[in-house]
This record gives structure tokens, sequence and C-alpha cells, in this order.
């Protein structure tokens, strides 16, 4: 017994948590994202800078452009999920340090006054991110689709600007009929865990 996580939520969030390929109609609303973030926000990242920003893309105009950049056998569910996101890194992150590192803010300039560096960063920990952004969906009762088979800069270009960079797009909603392949296998602790 040396998990303190209810068992059930344990299952919820990883046990019978699955990636969903497709997707009930029922709608996910703001109310359910707003949920979501005011969970994960508190998932931690060097310096507190928390780098990640997410695109939520609801309008079927949008939809639409959206679809036309994602890989072919992921245009299907990118087309009819209820809710799609785009998850990207904010490469101008610091100019928020000051307030999220209050304590320290000489970090703005000590660390992040060139681009390279903040790039690194922000790639690193936007990416962590989108972990528990993925892990809160799934507590919202929800299921994620994350997905990087699609074209990155035709999406940089088409929703962000220069000082983001995606990272991932996200179905969510509620798993449909034939929403998953059989679970494959995981990798066991002795392939992982490494003890010096
Ligand atoms: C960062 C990331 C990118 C992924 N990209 C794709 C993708 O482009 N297309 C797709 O069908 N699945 C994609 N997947 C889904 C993975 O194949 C799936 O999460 C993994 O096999 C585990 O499945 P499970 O959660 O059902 O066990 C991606 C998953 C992650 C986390």
């Amino acid at each position: 017994m040396s998990l303190v996580l209810d068992p059930a939520a344990q299952d919820l969030l990883f046990r019978e948590a699955r990636t969903a390929n497709t997707f009930t109609d029922e709608p996910v609303t703001d109310e359910q994202v707003r949920a979501i973030y005011d969970l994960v926000k508190y998932g931690p990242t060097a310096f507190n800078q928390s780098p990640l920003r997410v695109t939520l893309v609801r309008s079927p105009e949008a939809r639409e452009r959206l679809v036309q950049h994602m890989a072919e056998g992921n245009r299907p569910k990118t087309a009819t999920a209820p809710l799609v996101a785009i998850l990207s890194a904010d490469n101008e992150f610091h100019q928020e340090l000051p307030q999220l590192f209050p304590h320290f803010p000489q970090a703005k300039d000590a660390f992040f006054s060139e681009r390279p560096a903040r790039e690194g960063a922000a790639a690193l920990n936007a990416a962590l991110q989108a972990a528990y952004f993925i892990i809160g969906v799934r507590a919202a009762g929800l299921a994620a689709g994350p997905m990087t088979g699609l074209d990155f800069e035709g999406v940089r270009k088409e929703f962000l600007d220069d000082d983001h960079t995606p990272l991932m797009v996200v179905n969510i909603g509620r798993p449909g009929p034939d929403a998953w392949f059989p679970r494959s296998p995981r990798l066991e602790y002795e392939q992982v865990i490494t003890t010096v």
C-alpha cells in the first residue's frame, strides 16, 4: 500500500485511462476547461516559468484550418472531437517571471536574456505542463487524444506567431465506440529504473 491516492482515482488518471481515437458528440464546456486549468496550473516548472499556452479551437472555420495541417491519419479525429486544443510553448515566458517567481525576480535577466536559453527551457517545461494537462483532462472524467502527427510550421503560421512553438494538438471529449486499440504493453520497472 505505497500509494496514498484513492485507487479509483489511480484508475481514472492512469490504469483505466486511455488515449481516445473517437469521441461522442457531448460538448466539452469552457467551465470544464477552466476547472482543468485551475487544477493543473499547480504542476511544477523550472523557476515556476509556466510557459504552456493553450489555444482552444472552437469555431468550425478554425477547426477546418487546423485539420488541413494534421497528418492524414489524424484528420478524422481532429475533425470530429468535441474540443481540440493546440498546446504551445511561449518563448517569451520570461516577461512574466518577476510575477511568477517574486522571491528571485532577477532570474528573468540572469538566466533568460538570450532567446536560445528561453527556447530550451520553454520546450522542456511546456512539455511537462502538457503532460499535466492530459492528466487534468482525465481528472475531469474526459479522454485526451494528444497528437504530434502534424505540420508544426503550418500550425505555427496559421494560429500562433514567432514567439510561440507548437508542441502538440489534443483532442478532448468522452470516448466514443471503438475509441481505442488494445492497451499496448509498458516497460517493466527493471527496464526503466536504475539505482546507483
Ligand atoms: C506526445 C504524443 C503524441 C502522439 N501523437 C499521436 C498521433 O499523431 N496520432 C495518433 O493517432 N496518436 C498519437 N499519440 C497517441 C499514442 O500513440 C498513445 O498515447 C499511446 O500509444 C498510449 O496509448 P494508451 O493511452 O491508450 O495506452 C500521441 C501521444 C502522445 C503523448
